[in-house]
């Protein structure tokens, strides 16, 4: 299939900073710490989303949470994503990114749909209680702006079909000072079921209008991400799941904005020495091999789809616990093994079915101001556990 073409791409601008590609490496807990960051950012250029950090663990300096916000030299600009449900914890975590000089750039978490975090009210359950969310992105905003850092926000389109979001949350952002918005063009319902909604993805496009307008969901190639853009006049793409195993798929989203038609099409023996280097920085991450080796073993599945490779050594890699071992095993494959194609393409990582209902807190849909036991419950909500 040849590449959609489009009339002109436009540097994707949030706040100071400026990248040609208009891509953004969506957050994602427990994969995008600076290991993962950096690997993708090799290959391309874009914006690279550190894992969600809980406002609450940043402010009392949690250490894994102080791990997860560490950047390397070559990172920049550095974008720290936070999440939080009370507007005086996330102020207080936004001035200390600025005070310590953490990030360059800061991403507000109002699309988590897990149920251990919108039962307190937060991520996609959030944007519901409209002036906790105006109060929080205005406060976070004000802090931001000290350091001349942009604050954007990302959310999902609403908790289900029946209490949508977006247009009244994209509109309050884009008041309140945010530099630009992402919607994932799912409720929090959806889950990570279906198809993304790209129609929804317009219409915020067509309500906010001053600021950038990001599109999330279901961008599993360089096509997908230009079709996105066709469709829905965007300014840029987030790309989650799409490059989990393939990171080299942020070289292909450059030539596909560039107008250029090639596309990586790795054989085994580049995918292994990729899969390598990411286990390597996942070591210099943890400072420890056992932990860094533990992490590319959820990894490992994603590398070799659609690669002809027995279940035994996949096996035995999903178990690696050094380096060395780890060399031993990639060596041991069919590394002449070519590009297998369409079977190393597309969906990848969560998928899952709908919620029949989203937890949230008693009372939560009553209506959209916050008042009575569960305002009380948001100054307690914060979570303390970083990382999703
Ligand atoms: C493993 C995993 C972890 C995620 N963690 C976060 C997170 O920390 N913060 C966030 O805003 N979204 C998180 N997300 C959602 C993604 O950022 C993205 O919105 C979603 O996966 C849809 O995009 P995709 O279809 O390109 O994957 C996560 C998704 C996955 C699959």
């Amino acid at each position: 299939m040849s590449a959609p073409t489009l009339t002109a791409v436009q540097p994707l601008r949030i706040g100071p900073h400026v990248s040609p590609t208009p891509v953004v490496l969506a957050p994602m807990a427990g994969i995008t710490n600076t290991a993962y960051r950096q690997l993708c950012r090799e290959h391309g250029e874009g914006f690279y989303v550190s894992e969600m950090v809980t406002s609450r663990a940043l402010v009392e300096r949690h250490a894994e949470t102080m791990r997860l916000v560490t950047f390397t030299a070559s990172e920049r600009p550095r974008s720290l994503q936070l999440y939080g449900v009370d507007p005086t914890t996330v102020a207080a975590a936004v001035r200390m990114v600025v005070e310590d000089d953490l990030a360059d750039h800061v991403d507000l978490n109002f699309g988590c749909p897990v149920p251990k975090v919108t039962r307190k009210g937060g991520g996609s359950a959030l944007p519901w209680k409209a002036e906790l969310f105006r109060s929080i992105v205005r406060g976070a905003v004000a802090e931001a702006s000290r350091g001349g850092i942009p604050l954007t926000v990302k959310m999902r389109k609403g908790i289900d079909d029946d209490h949508l979001t977006y247009l009244q949350a994209g509109k309050a952002a884009e008041q309140e000072g945010a530099a630009a918005v992402a919607l994932h063009g799912r409720t929090a319902s959806q889950h990570y079921s279906g198809q993304a909604d790209w129609e929804a993805i317009a219409r915020l496009k067509e309500t906010v209008t001053t600021i950038p307008v990001l599109g999330n969901g279901d961008v599993w190639s360089a096509e997908d991400a230009l079709e996105m853009v066709r469709r829905t006049g965007c300014d840029g793409v987030v790309v989650g799941r799409g490059c989990l195993g393939r990171p080299w798929l942020f070289a292909d989203l450059e030539a596909g904005f560039a107008g250029r038609e090639d596309r990586v099409k790795p054989g085994l023996r580049q995918v292994a020495q990729v899969l390598r280097r990411h286990a390597e920085l996942l070591v210099e991450f943890y400072g420890d091999e056992l932990r860094g080796c533990r992490d590319i073993r959820k990894h490992v599945s994603w590398y070799l789809k659609g690669y002809p490779v027995g279940g035994d050594v996949r096996a035995r890699l999903g178990l690696v616990d050094t380096l060395e071992a780890l060399d031993e095993l990639l060596d041991s494959l069919d590394l002449d093994l070519p590009y297998p194609g369409a079977a190393a393409e597309g969906s990848r990582g969560r998928a899952g079915s709908p919620q029949a209902r989203v937890a949230l807190p008693e009372g939560w849909l009553d209506d959209q101001e916050l008042t009575g036991p569960a305002a009380e419950m948001i100054r307690q909500a914060e979570l303390s556990v970083s990382g999703g």
